[in-house]
């Protein structure tokens, strides 16, 4: 026997039926953006290497371990996205996407590839909804791109989660934390690799979860401590208008991010039904990153949202999501001129938007019925000789088991007429 091959350890994989829960996952989150007035944005899934180096930093874990880069057939470096800001603000660059009027709001969806070990929850190839705007300092802005996140959540009726918000202070406050810090961090028991990693970007050791290294970080100085007056008005305004959109969230004055972009406003989406990989969704300003990658100096906010583990709240919650059935209406013919009649029926209930799925290779008419009732259609049409020779196609509702018998060329619109009773 040939060999059988399987997926590459760790990748988010969706079949039937659970794939029907994936995509109304993917589609009701993008929904929420697109409400929003945001455009469609269809990015490459590699890009260039040092893209993802400069613009979600080198140090960070991201980039120093979790990237799949290779070299193509001319020898440049790739690297598979692992997230969808750097590449968003590249395309807006490379596009002056920024001429057009501000600020430019763009969403996306697809997978992201990350090299972490995989758990529950945490996947090499995992699956986002991420939005960004570009151009517009506006606190209101900040409050609504968490509003239109919760918004999404709530269409599919997830309440279990918590929001986070941290300000992680303009590029002033940030240098002035980066040195109250590393002064605290310098005083503490740690071993080589976290010491170079307090000199080289101290906010990630405040992200370690190591109990040796969280007991020593109780007493850590606090961004919100030293923001500057500015970024300390810009985080008050941000929440004044949560309030006012009657959004709850918690405080997180600890809550650092893993991509070193982020300045001022930060938030993250938690369930508590999810263990250790709680995080549904994160997001928050990046107010550097346009200059940085060769556009002007532009501030920015976005989020990303993650499907697969939005799914894995759902299920948590016990929600069911996604219509489980495949088609509305299954055609079973009985002979072979039968056949050719129902599939040009088929193709007039298709064109209605009626989804309608067929009984192929001449089966028994019970094995055919026990198909039309796994794949869940409401209808069946049944058509063999005498209805061909009355000129009439049977129609059965398969949750009433109601039977009726209409004339050939009145089927379609019947058909639309019991569906949409
Ligand atoms: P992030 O927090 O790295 O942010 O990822 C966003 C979401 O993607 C996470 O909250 C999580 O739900 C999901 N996610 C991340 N890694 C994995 C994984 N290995 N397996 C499963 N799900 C995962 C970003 O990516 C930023 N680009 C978000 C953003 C947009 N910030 C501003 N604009």
């Amino acid at each position: 026997m040939a060999q059988k091959f399987q997926a590459p350890k760790g990748v988010a994989e969706y079949t039937p039926p659970d794939s029907n829960e994936f995509l109304a996952v993917r589609t009701s989150l993008a929904a929420a953006a697109q409400r929003a007035g945001y455009s469609y944005l269809e990015l490459p899934i590699f890009e260039d290497t040092a893209l993802y180096v400069r613009g979600v930093g080198e140090s960070t874990d991201v980039v120093s371990k979790e990237m799949y880069t290779f070299d193509d057939r001319g020898g440049r470096s790739l690297t598979l996205r692992p997230e969808g800001t750097a590449g968003v603000v590249r395309s807006v660059v490379e596009h002056n996407l920024d001429r057009a009027g501000l600020p430019v709001k763009v969403w996306y969806a697809g997978p992201f590839f990350r090299a972490e070990r995989p758990q529950q929850g945490r996947y090499r190839q995992f699956n986002q909804v991420g939005l960004e705007a570009l151009g517009s300092d506006d606190p209101a802005l900040d409050a609504e791109v968490i509003a239109v996140a919760a918004e999404g959540f709530a269409a599919l009726g997830l309440t279990g989660y918590r929001i986070l918000l941290n300000s992680l202070g303009d590029t002033t406050s940030r240098l002035e934390y980066r040195e109250v810090l590393t002064g605290f961090l310098q005083k503490l028991d740690l071993d080589e690799a976290t010491r170079l990693r307090a000199q080289q970007n101290p906010l990630r050791v405040l992200d370690d979860k190591r109990p040796a290294v969280q007991s020593q970080l109780a007493d850590a100085p606090l961004m919100v401590d030293v923001l500057s007056e500015s970024a300390r008005d810009h985080h008050e305004a941000v929440r004044h208008y949560l309030r006012e959109l009657r959004i709850e969230w918690e405080d997180a004055p600890r809550l650092v991010r893993g991509l070193d972009y982020y300045t001022r406003t930060t938030f993250e989406f938690v369930h508590d039904g999810l263990g250790a990989q709680s995080a549904i969704g994160g997001g928050g300003r990046f107010d550097g990153l346009m200059a940085e990658l060769g556009g002007q100096e532009l501030p920015g906010i976005g989020f990303g949202l993650g499907v697969d583990r939005t799914l894995l709240a759902c299920r948590a919650e016990g929600l069911e999501i996604g219509d489980q059935s495949r088609c509305d209406v299954f055609l079973i013919p009985v002979g072979e001129k039968a056949k050719a009649r129902l599939m040009s029926t088929g193709s007039d209930l298709r064109a209605r938007g009626i989804r309608t799925d067929f009984a192929f290779d001449g089966r028994s008419l019970k094995g055919s019925m026990r198909a039309a009732d796994r794949s869940g259609a409401k209808l069946v049409a049944i058509v063999g000789d005498s209805e061909l020779d009355a000129g009439v196609v049977n129609l059965k509702n398969l949750v009433t088991s109601d039977q009726v018998s209409v004339s050939t060329g009145d089927v379609a619109e019947k058909i639309q007429e019991m569906l949409n009773t």
